[in-house]
């Protein structure tokens, strides 16, 4: 492949690397969370710096085919191996916004990817080490040979262990492994059967507890940990989050194998994608503004105002935007409702949970407020609407337990909507509180709170509250010190790059 060459920051001419990513989702086309937003973030990015980036998905039916172009078979007939025989796949090609993508979609039975939701089904570790199987086997058959293949979660944690068991041995011996940890609280624990169905054998060899068998059930195999375990360098998606994992809960009972293989793990702060996250050009606002152009943000809060019919007073609008999960503090986020409710200030949520309970609690409460001309709730995934909220709305609150990095507060910064937010993990890394942090006065950006009780999350409600309506001119000064953030791709992206050049030459 004929590819430009590319400056090192040492100044060293660096050779464009061949990168195939490895992933469950990519946005727009396949959007449950910041998954998707990462994968397709860091790809752009890495191609426009000159690297050939190939992204490998499955073909769900529920997926975005509106957001793809030129999609056709490339390869009609990929035979998968599988338990003792093998599964008949096709694999499609088309470009999501410009990057390469190939979506395997296997005819079988199972079923796997054809059920109308991305997740949720009782054989999921099955469909996804199916994915992987497949991902890996379609590299072979059609002679890729990328530079490194970059997984992504759980899903394809079962594929590092398939190159250096299996693929290596077939000619795909120079490949090198990037795996990339968005949420350690979803590892992909499984029995046995995943060996014989993706033939891995020597269940005694992959049982061991130094392979990928489950720090706590015994029983089980772990596919992150077999990530963590085979891959040629571990990254999470923020330093802080690189701590709390090897030192805190957070690590979800992979802190020890962490701490084992700390050489070859880090933290790397994403990137936001300032192409779709931009309130000069976002096409899906009314109004364009930038840092210099402030005032002009205001005409999407009345435009926010108009769509969900809230009354047009003086009052701040706080927003939620973000998987309803309890990962992101469900109980703070109907505390943050109530109490922005009761102190002068007007409250918008999107949000949707997989979830039942949660489903549910979150419906009463939107019946329950239906006739408040303060407060709207949108129970659904729309991320058209999504940009209307992030530019619409004065404040953002994101009060998680865990956060390995956390996406939302970074757009809302971009957009000059001042982030409030629980002190863990990415969140840490990203605002920096206007009163208490130590960094200068022009560096600060928004609130922070650190316990998970009702009275931090007000504490610091209550401050950004109050600079709103005592101190508008400081309030705005605080909005332009998080737009002037750079929290672009362009730093992460060269962070990876100097990962893969490092895990090439080993
Ligand atoms: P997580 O990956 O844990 O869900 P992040 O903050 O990293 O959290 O990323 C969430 C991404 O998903 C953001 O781009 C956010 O705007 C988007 N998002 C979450 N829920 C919704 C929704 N209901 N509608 C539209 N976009 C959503
Ligand atoms: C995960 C995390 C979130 C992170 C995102 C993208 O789903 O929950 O904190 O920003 O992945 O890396």
């Amino acid at each position: 492949m004929l590819l430009g060459s590319r400056l090192l920051n040492s100044g060293k001419v660096a050779t464009p690397v061949y990168i195939t990513m490895l992933a469950a989702e990519c946005a727009p086309v396949i959007k449950v969370g910041g998954l998707a937003d990462v994968v397709f973030g860091i790809s752009r990015e890495l191609e426009i710096r000159g690297n050939a980036v190939e992204i490998i998905l499955p073909k769900y039916d529920c997926m975005r085919y509106d957001q793809i172009w030129g999609l056709h078979i490339m390869m009609p007939d990929l035979w998968v191996p599988w338990y003792g025989g093998a599964i008949h796949c096709s694999v499609w090609f088309g470009f999501v916004h410009g990057r390469k993508c190939f979506f395997i979609e296997p005819h079988s039975s199972d079923n796997f990817f054809n059920r109308g939701a991305y997740y949720g089904f009782h054989d999921e570790a099955l469909r996804f080490a199916f994915f992987s199987k497949a991902a890996m086997e379609f590299l072979l058959k059609t002679d890729k040979r990328p530079d490194v293949i970059h997984c992504h979660d759980w899903h394809t944690g079962l594929a590092p262990v398939l190159l250096a068991e299996v693929y290596k041995f077939h000619g795909m011996q120079n490949q090198r492994t990037c795996y990339t940890i968005h949420n350690f609280k979803h590892q992909g624990v499984a029995g046995a059967n995943i060996l014989w169905a993706t033939g891995l054998q020597r269940p005694e060899y992959y049982f061991n507890y130094h392979q990928l068998r489950d720090n706590i059930n015994h029983g089980a195999l772990n596919f992150m940990k077999g990530g963590i375990v085979y891959s040629n360098f571990v990254t999470t998606v923020s330093p802080q989050h690189a701590w709390e994992a090897r030192h805190t809960d957070q690590g979800y009972g992979l802190g020890h194998t962490l701490h084992v293989h700390a050489d070859k793990f880090g933290g790397v702060l994403n990137g936001v994608d300032y192409e779709v996250w931009n309130p000069e050009t976002d096409r899906f606002i009314p109004c364009r503004y930038g840092v210099d152009t402030l005032q002009d943000k205001y005409g999407n809060k009345e435009a926010l105002r108009d769509r969900f019919w809230l009354r047009k007073d003086y009052k701040p609008i706080i927003a939620y935007v973000g998987r309803l999960d309890q990962q992101k503090g469900v109980h703070l986020i109907r505390h943050a409702l109530f109490y922005a409710l009761w102190n002068g200030a007007q409250f918008v949520l999107l949000g949707t949970s997989p979830d039942r309970d949660i489903s549910n609690y979150f419906w009463h409460l939107k019946n329950y407020l239906n006739d408040s001309p303060d407060c709207h709730l949108e129970l659904g995934f729309d991320e058209d609407l999504s940009h209307l909220i992030y530019a619409g709305a004065d404040m953002i609150v994101v009060p998680s337990l865990f956060e390995p990095c956390g996406l939302t507060q970074m757009i809302a910064l971009k957009y000059g909507t001042v982030p409030i937010v629980r002190a863990v993990g990415g969140l840490v890394d990203t605002v920096f509180d206007r009163d208490h942090s130590d960094r200068p006065i022009h560096e600060r950006n928004g609130y922070v709170f650190h316990q998970t009780d009702a009275s931090a999350l007000e504490s610091a409600m209550q401050r950004a509250i109050g600079l709103w309506y005592s101190y508008p001119e400081e309030f705005r000064s605080l909005i332009a010190n998080g737009m002037r953030y750079d929290y672009s791709w362009n730093y992460p992206g060269q962070h990876y790059l100097n990962i893969y050049e490092h895990i090439r030459h080993k």
